[in-house]
């Protein structure tokens, strides 16, 4: 089974390019499945179609599925919840306020990409798209099971028992709520739940995210701030998809700064994601909604290209620790001796192999840290951060 993640920023084509690709590949005859995690979800007004929370035919080998996160949630999450709500309403929170606590920002979608898992384990699909929420802070949050996994198999055990021996003593000596077997439980269930899902979307023959962005300066540089966290939490980015392209036949004087700037842009998501795949899509002269025109509109994104290929195989960079150093090894395959320049700017690192420039955004844990130096071996080129002065 394959699985696409298409995230991007809010408004960029993210649905549209999901719907697209489903209905490609099921037209290829995959059984695709394609689901929005999104709780403001849009799938059905692409498609044209009434769709709920459980899987829908839209058309052969096609199913369409928009997740109830919030119900999930409470099944999976509630004795959890009400746990934590008694807590802090003991602690002197007022409900409203104890009620928002329990659950963390974006946790609902997280319960919803959790349905990955089932789908995978079902066996009914040979592609799963996944119409993401605007940014990639879910995706984020999947890193925690790597945080909880130490918790979870030193602490929370220990924990469990003795809760279990002392609930009798402490219920009668203090009147703050103890957590009981079923909190236990659920939290149990949703850290191997996350873990699941993890495994599936951290292994790049399995998973591709594919970023849509459309060329402006904003919405390319949120791209790339995703593009970096993509990466440094072990998902693989295949692909970005340019939206809302200004095709050449324009030739109105009213559009001629914006086809400038356009090819401005263009040039720079040339060199911010220089590793992957780069599609583009035009801006066509209508909302491209209901399944003949999302048709259309697939066939130009993809021409003869399989869409549930991985578009580009590149492992763009790693990060690893040494000593008290932090490494950030990059592919420049091609790459020779004296070509390479290496350049701090701000939060960029800029990057030139002979002709060819890359543009690198730091995530924060680096950004920190000075440029001690830079060396290039076996077709990568490791940099090495240092303690900041
Ligand atoms: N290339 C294009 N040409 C014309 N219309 C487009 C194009 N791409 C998307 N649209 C239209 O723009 C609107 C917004 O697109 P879409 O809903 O896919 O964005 P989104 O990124 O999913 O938004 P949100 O962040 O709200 O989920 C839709 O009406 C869609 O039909
Ligand atoms: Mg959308």
């Amino acid at each position: 089974m394959r699985v696409l993640l298409v995230t991007g920023k809010g408004g960029v084509g993210k649905t549209t390019v999901a719907a697209a690709t489903a209905l490609k590949a099921a037209e290829l005859g995959y059984r695709t499945l394609v689901m929005s995690t999104d709780p403001a979800h849009s799938l059905a007004d692409a498609y044209d179609l009434p769709l709920g929370d459980q899987p829908q035919e839209v058309t052969k080998n096609l199913q369409a599925q928009q997740i109830d996160s919030q119900h999930r949630l409470e099944q999976d999450w509630g004795d959890v919840r009400e746990y934590l709500t008694d807590l802090f309403d003991w602690s002197g929170l007022r409900g409203i306020e104890a009620e928002e606590l329990s659950v963390f920002p974006g946790m609902d979608e997280l319960f919803a990409l959790s349905d990955i898992k089932d789908h995978a384990a079902s066996g009914k699909h040979d592609l799963l798209v996944v119409d993401c929420a605007p940014t990639a802070e879910t995706l984020r949050l999947l890193s925690l099971p790597e945080i909880l996994g130490w918790y979870m198999d030193k602490i929370f055990p220990v924990e469990r028992k003795l809760v279990r021996a002392m609930r009798p003593v402490l219920s009668r000596v203090v009147s703050m709520p103890i957590a009981g077997e079923e909190v236990f439980d659920a939290a149990e269930g949703f850290y191997g739940r996350i873990q699941g899902v993890r495994d599936i979307l951290t292994n790049p023959f399995v998973t591709s995210a594919r970023l849509v962005l459309t060329p402006e300066k904003m919405v390319i540089n949120e791209a790339r701030r995703t593009y970096t966290y993509l990466g440094l939490f072990g998902y693989a980015v295949d692909a970005v998809i340019v939206n809302r392209v200004l095709p050449e036949e324009i030739t109105d004087p009213y559009f001629k700064r914006w086809h400038e700037v356009q090819a401005e842009h263009l040039q720079s998501i040339e060199e911010g994601f220089a590793d992957v795949a780069i599609r583009q899509l035009r801006l066509f002269d209508e909302e491209m909604v209901g399944v003949p025109k999302l048709r259309l509109l697939a066939d130009e994104l993809y021409g003869d290209i399989d869409p549930v290929d991985r578009m580009s195989e590149s492992e763009p960079f790693q990060v690893h620790e040494d000593g008290s150093d932090v490494v950030l090894a990059i592919a420049v395959p091609f790459a020779e001796r004296g070509e390479v320049d290496v350049m701090r700017h701000g939060e960029e690192l800029i990057i030139t192999v002979g002709g060819y420039r890359r543009a690198f955004i730091l995530p924060d844990s680096l950004r920190r840290r000075q440029v001690r130096r830079a060396q290039l071996e076996e077709g990568s080129l490791r940099v090495t951060f240092g303690q900041s002065a």
